[in-house]
Protein backbone atom coordinates (compact mmCIF):
# COMPACT_ATOMS: atom_id res chain seq x y z
CA UNK A 1 0.00 0.00 0.00
CA UNK A 2 1.59 3.42 -1.01
CA UNK A 3 0.32 6.62 1.22
CA UNK A 4 1.40 9.98 0.15
CA UNK A 5 3.90 10.60 -2.73
CA UNK A 6 6.38 13.37 -1.38
CA UNK A 7 9.30 15.01 -3.36
CA UNK A 8 11.89 16.99 -1.10
CA UNK A 9 14.78 18.62 -2.64
CA UNK A 10 17.71 21.14 -2.10
CA UNK A 11 17.86 23.10 -5.88
CA UNK A 12 19.41 26.35 -6.00
CA UNK A 13 19.40 26.67 -10.11
CA UNK A 14 16.69 23.92 -10.57
CA UNK A 15 18.13 21.15 -11.81
CA UNK A 16 17.22 18.67 -8.77
CA UNK A 17 13.94 19.97 -8.56
CA UNK A 18 13.53 19.14 -12.65
CA UNK A 19 15.07 15.45 -11.15
CA UNK A 20 12.86 14.85 -8.23
CA UNK A 21 9.04 16.21 -10.21
CA UNK A 22 10.74 14.22 -13.29
CA UNK A 23 11.33 10.73 -10.99
CA UNK A 24 8.14 11.35 -9.14
CA UNK A 25 6.03 11.45 -12.76
CA UNK A 26 7.39 7.97 -13.06
CA UNK A 27 5.81 6.54 -9.94
CA UNK A 28 2.34 7.58 -11.71
CA UNK A 29 0.89 8.57 -8.15
CA UNK A 30 0.99 11.99 -8.45
CA UNK A 31 2.85 14.32 -6.11
CA UNK A 32 0.98 14.95 -3.11
CA UNK A 33 3.18 17.14 -0.49
CA UNK A 34 6.25 19.53 -2.28
CA UNK A 35 9.43 19.63 0.53
CA UNK A 36 11.22 22.42 -1.86
CA UNK A 37 14.27 23.37 1.06
CA UNK A 38 15.72 25.65 -1.40
CA UNK A 39 15.11 28.64 0.62
CA UNK A 40 16.67 29.43 4.04
CA UNK A 41 13.45 29.54 5.73
CA UNK A 42 11.71 26.30 4.57
CA UNK A 43 15.20 24.47 6.16
CA UNK A 44 14.72 26.71 8.93
CA UNK A 45 11.05 25.79 9.80
CA UNK A 46 12.20 21.62 9.06
CA UNK A 47 15.20 22.52 12.14
CA UNK A 48 12.32 24.30 14.20
CA UNK A 49 9.85 21.88 13.98
CA UNK A 50 11.03 18.46 12.55
CA UNK A 51 9.63 16.52 9.35
CA UNK A 52 7.87 13.38 9.82
CA UNK A 53 6.79 10.62 6.99
CA UNK A 54 4.42 7.96 7.46
CA UNK A 55 5.93 3.92 6.63
CA UNK A 56 3.42 3.99 3.60
CA UNK A 57 5.01 7.30 2.15
CA UNK A 58 7.42 7.38 -0.93
CA UNK A 59 9.88 10.17 -0.46
CA UNK A 60 11.44 10.99 -3.79
CA UNK A 61 14.99 12.97 -2.51
CA UNK A 62 17.40 15.04 -4.64
CA UNK A 63 20.03 17.44 -4.32
CA UNK A 64 23.08 18.63 -6.28
CA UNK A 65 26.59 17.34 -5.41
CA UNK A 66 28.95 20.15 -4.10
CA UNK A 67 32.22 19.24 -4.81
CA UNK A 68 31.74 15.66 -4.49
CA UNK A 69 29.26 15.97 -1.37
CA UNK A 70 26.00 16.96 -0.50
CA UNK A 71 25.85 20.58 -0.05
CA UNK A 72 26.02 21.09 3.93
CA UNK A 73 22.72 22.97 4.40
CA UNK A 74 21.12 20.46 2.75
CA UNK A 75 23.02 17.51 4.88
CA UNK A 76 22.70 18.99 8.08
CA UNK A 77 18.64 18.79 7.71
CA UNK A 78 18.45 14.99 8.26
CA UNK A 79 18.72 15.26 11.86
CA UNK A 80 15.11 16.82 12.19
CA UNK A 81 13.88 14.12 9.17
CA UNK A 82 11.85 11.39 11.18
CA UNK A 83 10.85 8.57 8.10
CA UNK A 84 9.44 6.53 10.24
CA UNK A 85 10.11 3.74 7.55
CA UNK A 86 8.92 5.30 4.58
CA UNK A 87 10.63 4.80 1.54
CA UNK A 88 12.63 6.90 -0.43
CA UNK A 89 14.04 7.39 -4.18
CA UNK A 90 17.59 8.69 -4.20
CA UNK A 91 18.68 11.35 -6.76
CA UNK A 92 21.33 13.53 -7.11
CA UNK A 93 22.48 16.01 -10.21
CA UNK A 94 25.83 17.03 -10.93
CA UNK A 95 27.57 18.85 -13.49
CA UNK A 96 28.94 16.94 -15.82
CA UNK A 97 32.31 16.10 -13.99
CA UNK A 98 31.75 13.93 -11.01
CA UNK A 99 29.48 12.94 -8.14
CA UNK A 100 31.85 10.94 -5.95
CA UNK A 101 30.35 10.28 -3.16
CA UNK A 102 27.59 12.59 -2.99
CA UNK A 103 24.91 9.53 -3.56
CA UNK A 104 26.49 6.99 -1.34
CA UNK A 105 26.13 10.34 1.64
CA UNK A 106 22.68 10.56 0.62
CA UNK A 107 21.91 7.15 0.81
CA UNK A 108 23.64 7.32 4.90
CA UNK A 109 21.72 10.26 5.76
CA UNK A 110 18.83 8.47 4.76
CA UNK A 111 19.25 5.41 6.50
CA UNK A 112 20.32 7.43 9.70
CA UNK A 113 16.93 9.34 9.17
CA UNK A 114 14.86 5.65 9.18
CA UNK A 115 14.20 5.91 5.55
CA UNK A 116 14.40 2.48 3.56
CA UNK A 117 15.66 3.13 0.25
CA UNK A 118 14.29 1.53 -2.86
CA UNK A 119 17.11 2.86 -5.65
CA UNK A 120 19.25 5.45 -6.60
CA UNK A 121 19.96 7.51 -9.30
CA UNK A 122 22.86 9.93 -10.41
CA UNK A 123 21.68 12.73 -12.94
CA UNK A 124 23.41 15.69 -15.00
CA UNK A 125 22.08 19.08 -14.82
CA UNK A 126 23.56 22.31 -16.52
CA UNK A 127 26.80 23.21 -14.31
CA UNK A 128 26.11 25.91 -11.93
CA UNK A 129 29.43 27.48 -12.91
CA UNK A 130 28.79 27.45 -16.91
CA UNK A 131 25.94 27.09 -18.62
CA UNK A 132 28.14 25.09 -21.43
CA UNK A 133 29.32 22.57 -18.92
CA UNK A 134 26.24 19.98 -19.13
CA UNK A 135 24.55 22.25 -21.15
CA UNK A 136 20.83 21.86 -22.01
CA UNK A 137 20.83 18.98 -19.23
CA UNK A 138 18.34 17.16 -18.14
CA UNK A 139 17.26 16.90 -21.69
CA UNK A 140 14.80 14.00 -23.12
CA UNK A 141 16.70 10.73 -22.85
CA UNK A 142 18.18 12.32 -19.24
CA UNK A 143 14.38 12.74 -18.84
CA UNK A 144 13.73 9.33 -19.55
CA UNK A 145 16.30 8.01 -17.00
CA UNK A 146 14.21 9.87 -14.30
CA UNK A 147 10.79 8.66 -14.93
CA UNK A 148 12.72 5.01 -15.67
CA UNK A 149 13.94 5.24 -11.97
CA UNK A 150 10.50 6.24 -10.45
CA UNK A 151 9.19 3.02 -12.27
CA UNK A 152 11.72 0.72 -11.12
CA UNK A 153 10.89 2.39 -7.07
CA UNK A 154 7.49 1.21 -7.86
CA UNK A 155 8.42 -2.40 -8.32
CA UNK A 156 10.74 -2.23 -5.91
CA UNK A 157 7.88 -1.38 -3.10
CA UNK A 158 6.90 -4.81 -2.49
CA UNK A 159 10.68 -6.14 -2.49
CA UNK A 160 12.86 -6.28 1.29
CA UNK A 161 15.97 -6.10 -1.15
CA UNK A 162 18.77 -3.57 -0.45
CA UNK A 163 20.46 -1.14 -2.14
CA UNK A 164 23.22 -1.16 0.22
CA UNK A 165 26.63 -1.74 -1.53
CA UNK A 166 25.26 -1.50 -4.86
CA UNK A 167 25.59 2.69 -4.79
CA UNK A 168 29.26 4.17 -5.50
CA UNK A 169 31.25 5.77 -3.49
CA UNK A 170 33.83 6.03 -0.51
CA UNK A 171 33.58 6.36 3.10
CA UNK A 172 35.29 8.52 4.46
CA UNK A 173 33.75 10.65 2.19
CA UNK A 174 35.92 12.91 0.67
CA UNK A 175 36.69 16.40 1.72
CA UNK A 176 33.58 18.38 0.43
CA UNK A 177 33.42 22.47 -0.06
CA UNK A 178 36.89 23.91 1.68
CA UNK A 179 35.80 27.67 2.63
CA UNK A 180 37.96 30.23 0.53
CA UNK A 181 40.23 32.55 2.31
CA UNK A 182 38.97 35.66 1.84
CA UNK A 183 35.81 34.47 0.92
CA UNK A 184 34.13 35.55 -1.96
CA UNK A 185 30.98 36.08 -3.97
CA UNK A 186 28.99 37.25 -6.68
CA UNK A 187 29.62 40.99 -7.77
CA UNK A 188 27.05 43.26 -9.28
CA UNK A 189 27.76 45.65 -12.39
CA UNK A 190 25.96 48.55 -13.46
CA UNK A 191 23.00 47.06 -15.56
CA UNK A 192 21.49 45.64 -12.08
CA UNK A 193 17.96 47.47 -12.29
CA UNK A 194 17.23 46.80 -8.74
CA UNK A 195 14.72 44.26 -9.28
CA UNK A 196 15.74 42.12 -6.20
CA UNK A 197 14.97 38.76 -7.56
CA UNK A 198 18.67 37.78 -7.05
CA UNK A 199 17.63 38.57 -3.23
CA UNK A 200 14.63 36.57 -3.13
CA UNK A 201 16.31 33.06 -5.02
CA UNK A 202 19.40 33.23 -2.43
CA UNK A 203 19.34 29.95 -0.37
CA UNK A 204 21.22 31.26 2.55
CA UNK A 205 20.00 34.90 2.31
CA UNK A 206 23.63 35.97 1.43
CA UNK A 207 22.02 39.06 -0.58
CA UNK A 208 20.32 41.83 1.43
CA UNK A 209 16.47 42.37 0.76
CA UNK A 210 16.92 45.89 -0.56
CA UNK A 211 19.50 47.48 -2.94
CA UNK A 212 22.41 47.22 -4.14
CA UNK A 213 21.94 43.70 -3.70
CA UNK A 214 25.64 43.22 -2.42
CA UNK A 215 26.48 39.58 -1.46
CA UNK A 216 27.93 38.69 2.09
CA UNK A 217 31.05 37.21 0.86
CA UNK A 218 31.26 34.83 3.81
CA UNK A 219 27.28 33.80 3.86
CA UNK A 220 27.64 32.82 0.13
CA UNK A 221 27.80 29.27 -0.94
CA UNK A 222 28.58 30.19 -4.87
CA UNK A 223 25.47 28.04 -5.77
CA UNK A 224 25.24 30.41 -8.76
CA UNK A 225 21.55 31.28 -7.84
CA UNK A 226 21.46 35.11 -8.09
CA UNK A 227 23.78 34.62 -11.54
CA UNK A 228 21.56 32.39 -12.85
CA UNK A 229 18.35 33.96 -12.08
CA UNK A 230 19.28 38.00 -12.62
CA UNK A 231 17.61 38.81 -15.81
CA UNK A 232 19.85 41.35 -16.57
CA UNK A 233 22.69 39.66 -16.79
CA UNK A 234 24.49 42.12 -13.98
CA UNK A 235 25.89 39.13 -11.43
CA UNK A 236 29.01 37.76 -11.72
CA UNK A 237 31.47 35.86 -10.37
CA UNK A 238 35.21 37.63 -11.11
CA UNK A 239 37.10 35.95 -8.44
CA UNK A 240 40.33 34.47 -9.96
CA UNK A 241 40.17 31.50 -7.81
CA UNK A 242 36.80 31.10 -9.60
CA UNK A 243 38.32 31.40 -12.95
CA UNK A 244 40.51 28.75 -12.40
CA UNK A 245 37.99 26.16 -11.12
CA UNK A 246 36.09 26.93 -14.26
CA UNK A 247 39.07 27.02 -16.80
CA UNK A 248 39.71 23.16 -14.97
CA UNK A 249 36.10 22.23 -15.73
CA UNK A 250 36.19 23.10 -19.36
CA UNK A 251 39.05 21.24 -19.85
CA UNK A 252 37.77 17.99 -18.19
CA UNK A 253 34.20 18.23 -18.40
CA UNK A 254 33.02 20.05 -21.80
CA UNK A 255 33.47 17.43 -25.04
CA UNK A 256 32.19 14.12 -22.77
CA UNK A 257 28.73 13.22 -22.08
CA UNK A 258 28.28 11.59 -18.71
CA UNK A 259 25.25 9.29 -18.64
CA UNK A 260 22.46 8.64 -16.50
CA UNK A 261 23.21 6.04 -13.47
CA UNK A 262 20.36 3.91 -11.85
CA UNK A 263 20.91 2.02 -8.66
CA UNK A 264 18.77 -1.06 -7.57
C1 LIG B 1 29.57 24.89 -5.13
C2 LIG B 1 29.33 23.92 -6.25
C3 LIG B 1 30.09 22.76 -6.35
C4 LIG B 1 29.84 21.85 -7.39
N1 LIG B 1 30.55 20.68 -7.42
C5 LIG B 1 30.31 19.79 -8.41
C6 LIG B 1 31.02 18.55 -8.46
O1 LIG B 1 31.79 18.18 -7.57
N2 LIG B 1 30.80 17.73 -9.53
C7 LIG B 1 29.95 18.07 -10.53
O2 LIG B 1 29.86 17.33 -11.50
N3 LIG B 1 29.20 19.21 -10.47
C8 LIG B 1 29.37 20.06 -9.44
N4 LIG B 1 28.62 21.21 -9.36
C9 LIG B 1 27.53 21.41 -10.32
C10 LIG B 1 26.17 21.05 -9.71
O3 LIG B 1 26.24 19.83 -9.01
C11 LIG B 1 25.09 20.92 -10.80
O4 LIG B 1 25.07 22.03 -11.62
C12 LIG B 1 23.74 20.65 -10.14
O5 LIG B 1 22.89 20.05 -11.09
C13 LIG B 1 23.08 21.91 -9.62
O6 LIG B 1 21.85 21.57 -9.04
P1 LIG B 1 20.63 22.57 -8.91
O7 LIG B 1 20.33 23.05 -10.34
O8 LIG B 1 19.55 21.74 -8.36
O9 LIG B 1 21.07 23.70 -8.06
C14 LIG B 1 28.83 22.13 -8.36
C15 LIG B 1 28.09 23.31 -8.25
C16 LIG B 1 28.34 24.18 -7.22
C17 LIG B 1 27.48 25.43 -7.12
Amino acid sequence: MVGHVHVLYFSPTGNSRTTANAVAFGLEAGIDLNHDLTCRAARKEVERSGLSFDSNDIVVLCAPVYAGRLPSCFSCLFSSIHANGARAVLSVTYGNRAYDDALIELEDLCCGAGFVPLCAGAFVGMHSYDRRIGADRPDAKDLDAMHALGRIALEKIEEQASIAEKIPGNRPYRQGIVPSVPPYGPIVSGFCTRCGICATVCPVDAIPATGPYITDPAACIHCCACIRACPEGARSMEDLRHQVIVKRLEQGCLDVRREPELFS
